[in-house]
């Protein structure tokens, strides 16, 4: 599949790989962060000079909001088309003090590199880099078709690639996607990825009296928005985990009796998963397994919570106001549009009286399930193989990616192949965020051996 000058070339390259991911996770490049835009600028503008070097048509693309870098490299027009997608943006690095180096100063413990955006997604996305790299010096020309997409606000939700693709769609026509931007299942238990969750994010506000009031003067007339927003939150989820919104499961597709066969399948030290997560019980729906709640099944939870006095001492208030911030994480085939009314809908019925209500949405995207029984993806698990010396597990993934569906609808392409070469404790969004080098090492292989395994794949 592979051939071995380019093995040997990847081989010999190592350390720069890693100089040049160093460089790369230097920049800030946070994108929910206005203070961080020069750095998101100056990310983007890393990636094109990065494409560039390798011969590619790139330049960057203004949209409303951070630019997408794109760029294009033409090997022969009758073989078939890859588009790489990525994304240069990282989620902010807070809270500082937890970090044991300082998250833009990449540094090396015990054969893993910490920076924030290591793993989510610099080092994975720079993989696709490097191998194509490592092709063309050797033999001066890919095995297909390459196209870039490398975006600076998957973070944020993607407000403003969709719009991008629209505007763009002949440019961005493929048939090929490859993202790699989850994980594998467990270190050293690669996978395939085959599905995702969607997203539904929503902010409610509850507005009481016009200001903060003196409890003891109207104390036991005037509703309290912090109870009334706690009241209705805690009428969202039964208490068997599952959420009470009414028809909010009607859309899910039941699991396979295969998928349902693999997942059970899947190795899970429950032991091991609570000791890491510091929780000495995990909650769930009955009748699922880990696997499956945390992949396969749709779920509600509160991001965040505000309102009233949380200083020092004891202040007698009634509050004025309280927000809370609530996600829904959706399955196949769910639809964020219609579980955004459903919340909308069902809230608006428990208001309590006495306050007023507001909601307003925030990010909404569709899950992903990717056809698995086609050449593409038997393509993808030989070049894992090829990469990480055993062959993948079939998985989904609980995390989401934006655009995803998107790229499904949009350019109608059937093959997405999402192969995450991190692992699930690089500490994605965490503090001290890492990627393992020798993952790194293994993604540059397996994407150099998928170049040239679509290609084989390839029926036209
Ligand atoms: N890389 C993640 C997506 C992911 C997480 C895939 C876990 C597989 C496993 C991505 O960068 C991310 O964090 N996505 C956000 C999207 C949101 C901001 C709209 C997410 O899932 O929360
Ligand atoms: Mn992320």
């Amino acid at each position: 599949m592979l051939p071995q000058r380019v093995l040997e070339e990847i081989q010999t390259n190592r350390q720069r790989y890693v100089a040049e991911l160093k460089d790369f996770l230097r920049i800030p490049s946070v994108s929910t962060d206005s203070e961080y835009d020069k750095n998101t600028q100056e990310s983007a503008k890393w990636v094109v000079n990065k494409l560039k070097n390798l011969g590619f048509q790139t330049e960057l693309r203004e949209t409303a909001g951070h630019p997408v870098v794109c760029g294009h490299l033409v090997s022969d027009t009758s073989l078939p088309t890859l588009l790489i997608y990525g994304h240069y943006d990282v989620q902010p690095p807070d809270p500082l003090d937890e970090w044991i180096t300082p998250p833009f100063s990449p540094d090396i413990r015990d054969g893993y590199i910490y920076a924030r955006g290591a793993t989510d997604n610099k080092g994975q996305c720079l993989t696709y880099f490097e191998a194509m790299e490592a092709i063309l010096a050797v033999s001066g020309k890919l095995p297909l078709n390459v196209k870039v997409l490398v975006e600076g606000e998957e973070e944020i939700g993607s407000p403003n690639l969709g719009p991008f693709l629209q505007e763009n769609l002949n440019e961005l026509n493929t048939d090929f996607i490859a993202i790699s931007d989850g994980s594998q299942f467990a270190p050293d238990i690669p996978a395939i990825t085959y599905g995702l969750r969607g997203l539904s994010y929503l902010e409610v506000g509850v507005q009481g009296p016009r200001f903060d009031l003196h409890s003891g003067s109207f104390g036991g007339l005037v509703a309290n928005p912090v109870q009334a927003l706690s009241a209705m939150l805690t009428q969202l989820k039964n208490e068997d985990g599952t959420v009470a919104i009414p028809n909010f499961y009607n859309d899910v597709r039941e699991l396979e009796p295969r998928e349902r066969q693999e997942m059970a399948d899947l190795p899970v030290d429950e032991v091991a998963l609570k000791k890491y997560l510091g929780v000495d019980q995990l909650v769930g729906e009955p009748d699922c397994s880990i696997v499956e709640c945390k992949t396969a099944r749709p779920t509600l939870d509160v991001n965040g919570i505000w309102g009233g006095f949380a200083g020092e001492g004891a202040k007698t208030i009634i509050p004025a106001k309280a927000g809370a911030k609530v996600s829904m994480r959706l399955v196949p085939n769910q639809r964020a549009a219609t579980i955004n009314e459903l919340f909308k809908n069902f809230v608006s019925s428990i208001a309590p009286p006495g306050v007023k209500i507001q909601i307003s949405e925030m990010h909404g995207s569709d899950p992903v399930l990717v056809e698995r029984d086609q050449p593409a993806v038997q393509a993808a698990a030989r070049a894992i193989e090829f990469g990480f010396g055993k062959s993948p597990v079939y998985i989904r993934e609980g995390g989401s990616i934006p655009i995803v569906g998107l790229f499904q609808e949009m350019l109608g392409c059937k093959s997405i192949l999402l192969m995450g070469w991190g692992s699930p404790d690089d500490g994605a969004h965490s503090p001290n965020e890492r990627f393992s080098l020798e993952d790194f090492h293994r993604g540059i292989l397996s994407t150099a051996a998928l170049y040239y395994a679509l290609e084989e794949s390839f029926e036209g």
